[in-house]
């Protein structure tokens, strides 16, 4: 834990109790040494994001990865990209063929729609937003990845957001909705609503490769996006 002092601990603590009153909303920067965390079962609690943990140390790390078959099959890691100081974190399933060669997450023809999507509510991975995914390699065939696969890699992405402190998720696709909101159902019912995830807004909608596929999702798709746009002009008000 980063010892900057008593008043980054007294910023924490009233930052708490807001959140205790009235859920974590809050766009106060949190201080370094924590993220807060909500759950249900749980309550709120207060984990320490390890002191010097930074995003190079973990695309290091997963670019050693071999905690998961994954790794055997990869050319190379996609620990994710975009604002450091992000408004909203992106997170989709994991690497295609074009991301596993470039390392660059979302640059398919799936990544350009994502961003024209992010861009028509004033996102973009260069100015607000950090993409990421559930798991960092990709899977053969593009096939799901696997729910050990996913556990695997959940502690890269948890540390990424410890760091990021993002204010809001948008889950893009069923594997990183369920994934993120440990539900069984599909993304058709999970998508057009208000979640939580570690006590912030989540918002889920259909992958964009679904999108092109489908152009009749086209149009729920706009909903979650502006749905995402209201809660972020929401957060902006406090
Ligand atoms: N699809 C994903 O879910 N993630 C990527 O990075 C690329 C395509």
């Amino acid at each position: 834990m980063k010892t900057d002092g008593r008043a980054s601990l007294f910023e924490a603590l009233s930052i708490v109790e807001d959140s205790l009153a009235d859920g974590y909303h809050s766009r106060r920067a949190l201080p370094d040494f924590a993220v807060i965390i909500e759950s249900p079962s749980t309550g709120l609690r207060m984990e320490p994001a390890p002191a010097n943990d930074s995003l190079e140390a973990i695309a290091a790390e997963a670019a050693r990865c071999q905690k998961c078959r994954l790794s055997a099959g990869r050319n190379r890691v996609v620990p994710g990209l975009g604002s450091t100081r992000p408004l909203v974190m992106v997170i989709g399933e994991g690497p295609g063929a074009e991301e596993d060669k470039t390392g660059i997450p979302f640059i398919g023809p799936a990544g350009q729609l994502l961003d024209k999507m992010l861009a028509a509510i004033g996102l973009s991975r260069e100015t607000n937003c950090f993409i990421g995914n559930i798991v960092k390699c990709r899977p053969p065939m593009n096939r799901d990845p696997a729910p050990d696969e996913q556990a695997a890699c959940m502690p890269y992405l948890e540390r990424q957001i410890a760091i990021l402190k993002p204010r809001a998720f948008l889950a893009v696709g069923r594997i990183p909705a369920q994934a993120l909101l440990g539900a069984k159902t599909g993304i058709g019912r999970l998508r057009g609503e208000r979640h939580e995830f570690h006590g912030l807004p989540l918002v889920a909608t259909y992958h964009p490769s679904a999108l092109l596929r489908n152009e009749e999702l086209k149009r729920p798709a706009w909903e979650d996006l502006k749905l995402l746009k209201s809660i972020l002009d929401e957060l902006d008000q406090r």
